[in-house]
């Protein structure tokens, strides 16, 4: 099938690339022309696994195409992907603005029938107003085509987007019309594996669907961080009471992993974004307001256990921090718990020598030059004249450290685990204070 893609973020160039991947002819358009140049040649604006060598080859087999020609590109699709982003407003709704922009341009352009599809996310209600846009612009050019709008959200985790594409756990279609539904099953049929994996619904249905799939795993971390600080003051061990609730089905492993807060480009916009629309409809939604609080909250935890071990003394003092990106896998610094502890080690005097396998760059870009901050290129190159260690992001690499060395190299002796990536028992066998979240234990040592 002929597809279109508006937008090469995240969203829009995983979901162009694995669509031609398995067959299709897509062509995806960005107004940044130096974008579109650089993908062209193959370059890939993100880190993403696995996604570049899949850009290279379906562009070089001729099924995916990048463009700024937004006219050509609307002429030649079946199916039109509406994949651009909504940051959060400054009131925490998202902002419709560039998703409105598509619907106005694909209005201006569109002269047969098309199918757009909405990826974005975008809060309920929004396919209408895609829909009154495009009809609105027909009108006004005196244009008379049928088209429909559905909502396909997207379920893609950073670090393993391309997995998630290719092997998804489902495929959400929001449409009321049988053409849309049986030309967009058609679309994604070669990711129907095994069993049926395409839910579909009405369009109202499948927007709320991306917002409470986030808002529910959002929940699931800020309810163990909350059980974390719980575990804390009463001196239990949160991974023992982690292993002890994770087998039951009911409940599962997955998301219950305590730390210094959810970061990224989803939780905490969409868990805002939901609380707002159910504001605008009359409802307070105060489980939300509770998930987002205390996640805010937990991104200070790391700072306030620093804090209480140096006994408010931190001016003078170097950190080196191990891990900077909102999660492993990926260099994406937005919303990170990184940001919030490096302002608040600065803010009281300290110094950081920061390492983060691949998030470098974007902190070099938000924080710029400054004297108290040295972005190294080792673990180890961090530890230098470091007085503590701080692990804010769990990479791999990050693991088994060499804790002996450790011990030699950092002049305090003590280590702030953001992550409870390592045994206490370990680490203080080799002569480090250990710090973990919501492990008891080392707050009375
Ligand atoms: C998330 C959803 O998983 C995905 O389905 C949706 O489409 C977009 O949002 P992503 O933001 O890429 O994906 O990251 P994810 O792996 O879900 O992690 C989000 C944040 O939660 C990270 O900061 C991570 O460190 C944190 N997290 C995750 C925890 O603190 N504990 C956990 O148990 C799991």
């Amino acid at each position: 099938m002929r597809v279109t893609i508006f937008g090469t973020g995240y969203v829009g160039l995983v979901t162009g690339t694995c669509l031609a991947d398995v067959g299709h002819d897509v062509v995806c358009v960005d107004i940044d022309e130096g974008k579109v140049a650089a993908l062209q040649r193959g370059e890939i604006p993100i880190f993403e696994p696995g996604l570049a060598p899949m850009v290279r080859s379906n562009h070089a087999a001729g099924r995916l195409d990048f463009t700024t020609d937004a006219a050509a590109a609307i002429a030649r699709g079946e199916v039109i992907f509406i994949a651009v982003g909504t940051p959060p407003g400054e009131d925490g709704s998202a902002d419709l603005q560039y998703v409105l922009a598509v619907a106005r341009t694909i209005g201006r352009h569109l002269d047969r029938p098309g199918i757009v599809v909405n990826k974005s996310t975008v809060p309920v209600g929004t396919a209408d107003r895609v829909r009154e846009t495009i009809a609105g612009e027909l009108q006004a050019r005196g244009v008379d085509v049928t088209f429909g709008v559905a909502s396909n959200p997207e379920f893609l985790k950073e670090g393993d987007a391309v997995n998630d594409f290719m092997r998804p756990d489902r495929i959400v279609i929001g449409a009321s019309d049988a053409h849309v539904i049986e030309r967009l099953k058609r679309l994604y049929a070669p990711f129907n594996r095994n069993h049926e994996r395409i839910v579909v619904m009405d369009v109202r249905s499948a927007e709320l669907t991306k917002y409470a799939a986030n808002a529910m795993l959002a929940t699931k971390i800020s309810f163990m961080n909350e059980m974390a600080n719980i575990a804390e003051r009463v001196g239990a061990d949160i991974e023992m009471v982690r292993q002890g609730i994770g087998s039951d089905p009911r409940i599962g492993w997955h998301f219950i992993y305590p730390g210094a807060g959810y970061g990224g480009s989803c939780f905490p916009k969409d868990v805002q974004a939901l609380a707002r629309t159910a504001q605008q409809v009359g409802y307070r939604a105060e489980l939300l307001q509770a998930v987002e609080g205390v996640n805010e909250r937990q991104k200070h935890h790391l700072f306030e256990l620093i804090r209480r071990h140096y006994d408010g003394d931190i001016a003078g003092r170097t950190f080196a921090v191990w891990g900077l990106a909102f999660k492993p896998n990926t260099d994406d610094m937005r919303e990170a718990s990184s940001r919030v502890l490096l302002q608040q080690l600065w803010d009281a005097g300290a110094r950081v020598r920061a390492y983060d396998p691949e998030a470098r760059r974007e902190t070099q870009r938000i924080f710029g030059e400054r004297d108290d901050l040295v972005l190294c290129d080792s673990a180890n190159a961090a530890l230098v004249d470091a007085d503590a260690l701080v692990v804010v992001t769990e990479w791999k690499q990050f693991r088994s450290p060499d804790f002996a060395r450790l011990r030699a190299t950092l002049s305090d002796a003590v280590l702030f685990d953001g992550r409870n990536i390592y045994h206490p028992d370990e680490v203080e066998a080799a002569g480090i204070a250990y710090y973990g979240i919501g492990r008891g234990r080392s707050v009375q040592a």
